[in-house]
């Protein structure tokens, strides 16, 4: 039962009754670490009654397997898939690995989904609860979003829980609604520690912990009898923020060596996958029973096949209690028990000590599989660790520069930048030495320098006119943004013309001329008025700085 949460219940009530009477709603349960999100979204599922309902959530680590989350989310709605529109079905196929790989739309995805959605609502009250959805896969994330900021008529509701702290995870919840979770205040912490600790000790916890849930519920047990009762003052610091974390390293560290060591493997494998883990325990020489110590401590429950962590805090430090090496050989077990060969790639990479080509191509295979299925952001960070991971200097500078330009078509123009920089400091060859000069170019012109951007294609477009005069086109053709971005429109015809002499009886090219020069000629029409004698004048009279002078000169006055 939940304490001190009658203002938060009361409101997903009023979300849950709109949704009966078939309004859609999207509601964003954001705060730290230990807050209460899980367990007011748990509250929520338990009280959503008449509503049919999907549960996913976020995995720390497992960020870079596109649409494992959504693939979670989503399983038990599959069979609905046959009814959406032949593309969307067949995208949806695609970027849950269920499908052949259809191509890159970024929207597909996204759209599918909401249509997914909207035909389960259709048979009644939907309820989707996504938790730690700041840990889903960058696609996963996007499409979850995407849906969640476009629900209107059917019936639908989304609940988010979202980690906030500085420096956390980034999650843009812009247009959604966000509850934001504080502390329990005083009566909320002694009802919670009602029986545990005496009142005046409650009260204390309260204060030093901010009310934060998780720490009243984990730290009475770390005091002293007489502390508990309040017969003493409380000995242990309790400076706020990042205590929680701290409790459970030690617990973890209290544990048997072997015991840390399979919690160590069981915070690298995805929840659920327990014949993995068992699979991969054996050969790193231990057993399942070598979990029992941190199932007594209440450290992880096992039920069924499923193994679930106490807290996702308990997961990161059972993790982070490893040291390297541990790190290294379990990655290398789990790669080893990976049904996935996605799974396999990645685990192998995490296992690796140094540049291994084969766990490079594998990974680098994963990367371009990620992509296929509309993974860019993953695909780019596959890309990039493969690039890590190469030991050819050369193939090691195509992987990055292949990363740079997914990262850049994923909207990522920093990673893009990064990886671009790596990649040009290294051997390439006259192809792809044009392929970075293209992207050099657009990132340039992103950056405000257009004409800058614009002599390395031109530089480009010249060194390819006599072998490949199409590119060479193609190339001429991508400065228009930059011409656009300075107004240059007789440079941009010019480009154009010069793009279209390249290739002549090129149906494409040609069509992109005309279209750019109908834009320069139209462009150039609309600056050209402005800047003669009448309207100049018109202009000074409404441009700010102009009314700013004579507003001085009136103040003067
Ligand atoms: N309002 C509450 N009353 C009682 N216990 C709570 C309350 N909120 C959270 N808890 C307990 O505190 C712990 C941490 O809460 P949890 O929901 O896991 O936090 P979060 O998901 O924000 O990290 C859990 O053991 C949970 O049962
Ligand atoms: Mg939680």
């Amino acid at each position: 039962v939940l304490h001190g949460r009658d203002r938060e219940l009361a409101l997903l009530r009023s979300r849950l009754t709109r949704a009966l009477r078939g309004e859609s709603f999207a509601l964003v349960v954001a705060g730290e670490a230990g807050i209460g999100k899980t367990a007011l979204l748990q509250e929520a599922l338990a009280g959503a009654d008449g509503f049919r309902t999907l549960h996913g959530r976020g995995y720390e680590g497992e960020a870079e397997i596109p649409y494992a989350g959504l693939l979670e989310l989503v399983r038990p709605l599959l069979d609905l898939a046959d009814a959406l529109p032949e593309q969307q079905a067949a995208a949806l196929r695609s970027a849950l690995a269920l499908g052949p790989p259809t191509g890159h739309d970024r929207f597909a995805v996204p759209v599918a989904l909401l249509g997914l959605l909207g035909a389960a609502a259709d048979e009644g009250p939907l309820l989707v609860v996504v938790d730690d959805a700041h840990w889903l896969d960058a696609a996963s994330r996007e499409a979850v979003l995407f849906a969640a900021r476009r629900l209107r008529a059917e019936g639908a509701g989304v609940l988010l829980g979202v980690r906030t702290e500085p420096g956390g995870p980034l999650f843009d919840a812009a247009g959604l609604e966000v509850l934001e979770l504080g502390g329990l205040d005083a009566a909320g912490a002694r009802a919670l520690l009602k029986d545990r600790v005496a009142a005046s000790v409650a009260d204390a916890l309260a204060g030093a912990t901010g009310g934060n849930p998780l720490a009243l519920v984990e730290l009475p047990s770390a005091l002293s009898e007489e502390e508990r009762s309040g017969l003493r003052p409380l000995s242990t610091t309790l400076a706020a923020g990042g205590q929680v974390e701290q409790l459970f390293s030690d617990r973890v560290a209290a544990l048997p060596a072997r015991t840390r060591a399979a919690l160590g493997a069981a915070a690298a494998v995805e929840d659920g996958a327990l014949s993995q883990l068992f699979a991969a325990l054996e050969r790193i020489g231990l057993a399942p029973d070598d979990l029992g110590p941190a199932e007594q401590a209440g450290v992880v429950t096992i039920r069924g096949a499923q193994l679930t962590f106490r807290h996702p805090l308990v997961r990161a430090a059972a993790y982070e209690a490893q040291t390297v090496a541990e790190r290294h050989a379990v990655h290398a077990a789990l790669a080893d028990a990976a049904v996935d060969a996605r799974a396999r790639a990645w685990h192998r990479a995490q296992a690796a000590a140094g540049p291994d080509e084969q766990v490079a191509a594998d990974l680098a295979a994963a990367g371009e599989d990620a992509l296929e299925r509309g993974g860019r952001s993953e695909a780019a960070q596959t890309l990039a660790r493969a690039a890590d991971l190469t030991p050819d200097p050369a193939t090691a500078a195509h992987r990055r520069l292949r990363a740079a330009l997914v990262a850049h078509d994923a909207g990522e123009a920093e990673r893009a930048e990064a990886l671009l920089a790596a990649a040009e400091a290294g051997p390439l060859d006259d192809d792809r030495r044009g392929d970075a000069r293209r992207l050099r170019a657009l990132l340039l012109a992103r950056a405000g320098d257009a004409p800058g951007g614009i002599r390395l294609l031109e530089q480009e477009a010249a060194r390819l006119a006599p072998s490949d005069p199409r590119l060479a086109a193609t190339t001429l053709l991508l400065s228009a943004p930059g011409h656009m971005h300075v107004a240059d429109f007789d440079g941009l015809q010019d480009a154009a013309a010069r793009a279209a002499a390249l290739a002549p009886g090129d149906e494409a090219i040609a069509a992109q001329v005309a279209d750019l020069s109908v834009l320069a000629r139209n462009a150039a029409g609309r600056i050209v008025p402005r800047t003669s004698p009448r309207s100049s004048r018109r202009r000074a009279a409404t441009s700010p700085r102009a009314s700013a002078r004579s507003r001085s000169r009136r103040r003067r006055r």
